[in-house]
């Protein structure tokens, strides 16, 4: 069972000012597929505190998954992506390209993100937008591959098991 480490990046959430709808959601569908969520938190936009929650996470929780949600926008305080970019080793760009590419065919505004992905050690960091809609749209994109991406990742496949991801099965 993979350990997913849950963050959301809100001043105003932080502040018990918003209810954080996001990070909850986060949780809901990852323990739908099954995984267990190892950790959550909700955190201002802070970079250096994003930056902190997520080496603890990865380094001393063992989390396989980071999910964030928030931050990812234009505002001055949007900080997320530099966070995880100031944490990961290795960029995953696929990941944040195939959310902002099939969100765009639900919204213009996807383009807005500024949402990215990548690997520190062991751990796949994932940014997503701060609303329910949005964390909602870009999970779904990214879940049917993660699995995969864990397990190539952890060593514990070589092997790309082409026919079970192919959506047309060919
Ligand atoms: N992506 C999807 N799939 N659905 C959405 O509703 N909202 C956009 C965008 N990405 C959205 C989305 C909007 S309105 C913004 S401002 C940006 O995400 C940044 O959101 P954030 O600052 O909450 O991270």
């Amino acid at each position: 069972m993979f350990k997913v480490g849950v963050i959301t990046v809100s001043d105003k959430g932080s502040k018990g000012e918003r209810e954080d709808q996001g990070g909850p959601l986060i949780q809901q569908i990852v323990r739908e597929k099954g995984w267990e969520v190892k950790a959550s938190v909700i955190i201002p936009d802070e970079q250096k505190m994003i930056e902190q929650k997520m080496i603890e996470y990865a380094d001393e929780l063992g989390i396989d998954i980071i999910i964030t949600t928030g931050g990812t926008g234009f505002s001055i305080r949007d900080v997320t992506p530099e966070a995880t970019l100031a944490v990961v080793e290795r960029t995953a760009p696929g990941l944040a390209e195939a959310m902002r590419l099939e969100s765009l065919k639900v919204t213009p505004m996807a383009m807005l993100s500024r949402a990215v992905a990548g690997i520190r050690g062991k751990t796949i960091i994932i940014n997503l937008p701060g609303s329910p809609k949005g964390v909602r749209e870009c999970l779904n994109v990214v879940l049917p591959a993660l699995q995969h991406g864990i397990e190539i990742l952890h060593g514990i496949t070589g092997e790309c098991a082409q026919q079970r991801l192919d959506v047309h099965g060919v």
